[in-house]
């Protein structure tokens, strides 16, 4: 997406990409885009498949005590919606628009380094998928490779502050072949664990569980997730979700972390390289979109303007909301999950906490807000 907008700003980028184009064109990751998410990829021209393809949700349930509670999202934000469209779609069709309009995207790079990121002439080495050195003089390098990737490591240990939070607990995720049984989304909170229930498709459903933080999917076969589904998502009407071969089982870590600056010299972290949040709010593409739309216009500020100020600001202005993102993904995951520890006093704190939330539209309109994205700054 940085790629992208900074083409549509007139500066050139090259993008280093660890894994193969088919990996990063069919991984299954997230799949909620905010409102401002949307009308980006369709403002710049990446947007006509999600047009057709992406399912808009004009609201969200949350479900206790066997009772299902909706959000207009719509109806609190003035009209803002969220579209369930898979992270990799929007990877296929910025992979292709770059390509397209002559970016270069150079894959299965290995041993990327990053060196002179202090001075006005930063480099990156790598060895190209044909197996050669190669080396690529820049004016800055935008850290986007994830959590685990190289950029931030590259920055002295002195200059950065970490700020983390682990959760004790994680989600066990499944794929299935299964049409939604419900239009929108629905957390649930449940006596015995949280659960969500999403889609990819109008075939296919995306569920998950919290778990244990060391789960061994070996413990869980096909029947016990469905099983476990089934109790956590029963209303009293008797809806759960409608079951099929599942495609596809993972368990995910819950996590917030936030990295102070986000830039030094000439690199600048986004996404995940500079954060992660745990998933219960559904922010983590979305905070990265973010990210770069303000690192491509403060970029294109400087290159062509002449400007500074954008540039030496990045991080103040990034992290101003990746704080508050930070706060609401902690928020919802503390409101809807069983801690281990947790007393018959906090239970019924979490459910006067439900039930005052799906009654006052104050407090549904601050969810709401949240859900479909922040003003940019
Ligand atoms: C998903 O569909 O993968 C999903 C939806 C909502 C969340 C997290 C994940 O909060």
């Amino acid at each position: 997406m940085l790629s992208h907008l900074l083409h549509l700003e007139g500066v050139e980028s090259v993008v280093l990409e660890a894994r193969s184009r088919e990996y990063v064109e069919e991984r299954v990751r997230a799949g909620v885009l905010e409102q401002g998410t949307v009308d980006l990829m369709i403002e710049t021209g990446v947007g006509d498949r999600l047009k057709r393809e992406g399912l808009i949700h004009r609201g969200i349930e949350l479900s206790f005590l066997g009772r299902r509670h909706r959000i207009d999202l719509a109806g609190l934000t003035g009209g803002k919606c969220i579209t369930v469209y898979a992270q990799h779609e929007v990877i296929k069709d910025l992979i292709r628009a770059r390509l397209a309009a002559g970016g270069q995207i150079c894959f299965d790079v290995e041993d990327v380094s990053l060196h002179e990121i202090g001075s006005s002439a930063p480099r990156i080495r790598f060895r190209g998928s044909d197996g050669a050195d190669q080396k690529l003089d820049c004016d800055f390098i935008a850290g986007c490779d994830g959590f685990h990737g190289i950029a931030r490591p590259s920055i002295p240990g002195e200059v950065l502050t970490c700020y983390d939070r682990s959760y004790p607990f994680a989600w066990l995720g499944i794929l299935a072949e299964a049409a939604p049984a419900s239009q929108e989304l629905i957390y649930t909170y449940h006596e015995r664990g949280f659960a969500l229930f999403s889609m990819r498709s109008p075939s296919v459903t995306r569920l998950y569980l919290q778990c244990t933080p060391d789960e061994d999917l070996a413990n869980w076969p096909d029947e016990r997730i469905w099983e476990e589904l089934m109790t956590r998502f029963r209303t009293r009407d008797g809806w759960t979700p409608a079951q099929g071969p599942i495609l596809q089982k993972g368990v995910a870590e819950m996590r917030g972390f936030v990295v102070e600056p986000m830039q030094h010299g000439r690199l600048f972290l986004a996404g995940d390289a500079a954060h992660i949040v745990p998933p219960t709010g559904a922010k983590g593409l979305n905070l990265a979109v973010a990210d770069v739309r303000i690192l491509a216009r403060a970029l294109a500020d400087f290159l062509r303007k002449g400007r500074r100020e954008p540039l030496d600001r990045y991080s103040e202005t990034c992290l101003r909301r990746v704080w508050k993102v930070q706060r609401f993904s902690w928020w919802m995951t503390s409101m809807l999950h069983r801690f281990p520890g947790d007393t018959g006093f906090d239970q019924r704190r979490q459910l006067a906490e439900l039930d005052y939330l799906t009654a006052s539209r104050a407090a549904m309109t601050s969810l709401a807000e949240n859900y479909v994205g922040l003003p940019l700054d």
